[in-house]
């Protein structure tokens, strides 16, 4: 019975949440709030919070990266979480999507920055931009074009002049084109951050690494914008506010305040989730957790959390990070990648949100109070309003197991595991702990589409090299991170059937195929009985590695390097210096196949016996409606990319998820607890956006690596997972 109205109560939550999300006209006053902009604004602080025009700030804030999403969603998805609670917007700038080659500028399609930000601004909500140029955000060399590994005697994020010089340009650009979106100016940008997590990283790179820390504070003082700079996890500069980045971090406030007593609590990164790998289970964050967290955080003293992420969409192209990190960059958010409610996710962040808010006012009217211990694991924390004469409190049971019963005030409280609760004038109003632990709602499809007439187009392996050496190239160097993919061709004495061969050292993913005829595919160290066809004597082996993402979070980045490295033996033999022929890119690659302008140029035929290295053509008709949220069910496949009128969707990967892990987060959440989906590919789902669909001819190309049955893709159409009454 309790479960029934359970489910009633979280219906009708639903409904008002969906409700919320699509009519903008149910918004608090979209026209009210936006004309607080216009006007400059004073952005200051002290310990307790940012103080804007006189008046301090609780800010609730959530990570939404714009081109993780097309410029039709940023809208819908801005509106939705303004309409959680949401006051501020945390994004990154990202360098490498923005300045592709060197001085030459890319601001076009979600690449739009600005228009972003206009719509922030028009909804009132206030924005963090952390610039970097270092961002990490599982996006592709955290940043980093990858023109600057090239620049001679660099040494990323060090006290190294070249490094420092490539830093500042791009740091100068876009700092000075978004100049008129400071609140300094008017607009809606609050906070800056310059470079991200570099305590993490700053003792390997000893006291160069400290001086450049340092010196990244003064040259983005230096940039003048009128609004305070931040720097996260870095906890040796005073010039800056110095930020925590964690699944909890009210611990951290003391420590914070001990050493930078006029700084506030900021929090910017509260991962309500996390990213997905491949092969991995999909990260799931149960909302109790995510809440318990962030009460935990206000009642220490906290005054900003972020969301990391709130919205986290789709990591378009080429540009996922590495190694092996999904297309899909859902994040268990409470906006899910297609930009709906996640529930009971969303829900409940609203309703918590709205109570926070509520009774700012008295938590901010003090310091945080000293927390009183009531009983075993449970504490509370007492705020009150001299001025108004109401309290607001967060009783705590910090616990991982056992429910406690303590009393407060004269009256009793039952207090569950890891949980807190929040008491207005001694009256509990919202338990973290209240949603039953059970699954979140599931992302559900509905096949809208099958294709008919496919072509299929395969690689020959009549290739055309580029280089030659003794040994296997680093890729890289040759590829220039234009292409995943580098093929390396030798040839090899065969002096046994079943003979072993070996790659112990490949960065990524190999494809190996003897003369033109696929023999198997391995990640990480590899080792792979030659099939009997492979007689005695002399052959051609051909392998191609592939490349899944440049890595993003590491030292050293400029010394990232990718492919097949010494030794590669058969059998005992040592093969690595039998002299390589290289080639970067496959030909429909360099044919253009996935572009609709130049896939006239081959031959498609009718596809049949699904071999490897296979290039696929749909074209199909579409009507496009306004509620259309549409993906590709890519069941049946491997591994590849997929295209939709020229626009690269991501990689593709239906490799199986494993590793999933009891949801036991009391006492601590880590993303190795609680993922979904183990025994079912990792991704299956890839969003394609409405922006980049036409009305009408469609055509999508997809590149098959290994073995793909193309006549089982469908279009799907993402259900949406309340009431249509809404729309
Ligand atoms: C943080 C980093 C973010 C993101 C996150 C994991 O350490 O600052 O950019 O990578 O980890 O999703």
């Amino acid at each position: 019975m309790y479960k029934n109205n359970y489910y009633y109560y979280l219906l009708l939550l639903i409904f008002v949440a969906g409700c919320f999300v699509v009519d903008a006209k149910s918004l608090d006053s979209v026209e009210t709030v936006a004309a607080k902009f216009g006007v400059p604004l004073n952005v200051s602080y002290d310990h307790r919070s940012l103080i804007i025009n006189g008046e301090r700030k609780l800010l609730l804030s959530a990570s939404i990266h714009y081109p993780r999403a097309t410029p039709s969603m940023w809208r819908p998805v801005l509106e939705a979480t303004k309409a959680a609670g949401i006051d501020l917007i945390e994004t990154y700038t990202f360098w490498n999507l923005h300045e592709p080659t060197p001085g030459t500028y890319n601001f076009e399609g979600n690449a739009n920055v600005t228009a972003f930000l206009d719509i922030c601004a028009e909804l009132g909500l206030y924005v963090t931009v952390r610039f970097g140029p270092y961002v990490c955000a599982e996006w592709n060399y955290g940043g980093f074009p990858f023109w600057l590994k090239e620049i001679d005697g660099i040494v990323f994020r060090d006290y190294n002049q070249p490094f420092m010089d490539q830093m500042s340009n791009w740091m100068t650009y876009i700092v000075n084109y978004l100049r008129p979106y400071y609140a300094s100016n008017g607009g809606p940008i609050i906070l800056a951050q310059v470079e991200n997590e570099y305590g993490w990283l700053e003792a390997a790179y000893g006291a160069s690494g400290t001086k450049y820390a340092l010196w990244a504070a003064q040259f983005a003082n230096s940039l003048d914008i009128g609004i305070p700079w931040i720097m996260c996890s870095q906890d040796d500069i005073a010039t800056v506010i110095n930020t925590c980045n964690g699944f909890y971090c009210h611990d951290w406030i003391d420590v914070h305040w001990t050493a930078y007593p006029n700084q506030p609590a900021f929090w910017t990164e509260n991962w309500p989730g996390w990213f997905q790998n491949w092969e991995g289970g999909v990260p799931h964050r149960p909302v109790q957790d995510v809440l318990y967290s962030v009460a935990r955080w206000i009642a220490y003293g906290g005054s900003m959390m972020n969301y990391y992420m709130w919205f986290g969409g789709t990591t378009f192209g080429r540009w996922t990070g590495g190694p092996f990190i999904t297309t899909s960059y859902d994040y268990d958010g409470a906006i899910d990648e297609y930009g709906y409610p996640y529930e009971p996710k969303y829900s409940q962040s609203l309703e918590f949100h709205t109570i926070i808010h509520a009774y700012e006012h008295i938590i901010l009217s003090m310091n945080p109070p000293k927390p009183i211990l009531l009983g075993e694991n449970v504490e509370i924390s007492h705020f009150y309003s001299v001025e108004t004469g109401e309290s607001f409190s967060f009783l705590a049971n910090f616990g991982a197991t056992g429910v406690q019963t303590v009393q407060w005030n004269g009256i009793t409280f039952k207090v569950q595991p890891w949980s807190v609760q929040l008491l207005y004038n001694n009256v509990s109003i919202f338990d973290t702990s209240a949603t039953p632990i059970g699954s979140p709602v599931p992302k559900q499809f509905t096949p809208i589409k099958s294709f008919e007439n496919i072509g299929q187009w395969s690689e020959s392996f009549d290739l055309t090299f580029t280089n030659y050496s003794e040994t296997p190239m680093e890729q890289l160097s040759l590829t220039r991170d234009q292409t995943d993919y580098l093929w390396y061709v030798t040839k090899i004495e065969v002096n046994r059937v079943g003979a072993q061969l070996s790659l112990p050292n490949i960065s990524d993913m190999v494809h190996v195929f003897v003369d033109n005829q696929y023999i198997a595919t391995g990640r990480g160290p590899t080792n792979i009985t030659l099939n009997s066809t492979i007689g005695v004597g002399g052959h051609t082996l051909q392998v191609l590695h592939t490349k899944v993402g440049l890595v993003n979070y590491a030292e050293h980045m400029e010394a990232t390097v990718a492919g097949i490295f010494e030794p590669v033996t058969l059998d005992s033999v040592d093969i690595s210096s039998n002299g390589w022929s290289m080639k970067p890119f496959v030909q429909g690659e360099t044919l253009q196949l996935y572009n609709p302008n130049h896939s006239g140029s081959v031959q498609w035929t009718n596809v049949t016996g699904n071999p490897p290295l296979t290039w696929y053509k749909f074209n199909f008709n579409l009507e496009l409606s306004s509620n259309m949220s549409l993906a590709l069910d890519m069941l049946g496949m491997t591994k590849g990319m997929i295209f939709v009128n020229g626009y690269n969707i991501g990689r593709y990967w239906l490799a199986l998820a494993y590793g999933c892990n009891p949801c036991t987060y009391q006492g601590g959440y880590s993303p190795s607890m609680c993922q979904l989906g183990c025994g079912e590919p990792s991704q299956q789902y890839y969003h394609v956006p409405t922006d980049w669909l036409m009305n009408g001819e469609n055509e999508i190309v997809i590149f098959e690596e290994v073995y793909g049955n193309p006549e089982a893709i469908t279009l799907v159409q993402r259900v949406i997972p309340y009431t249509n009454d809404c729309y």
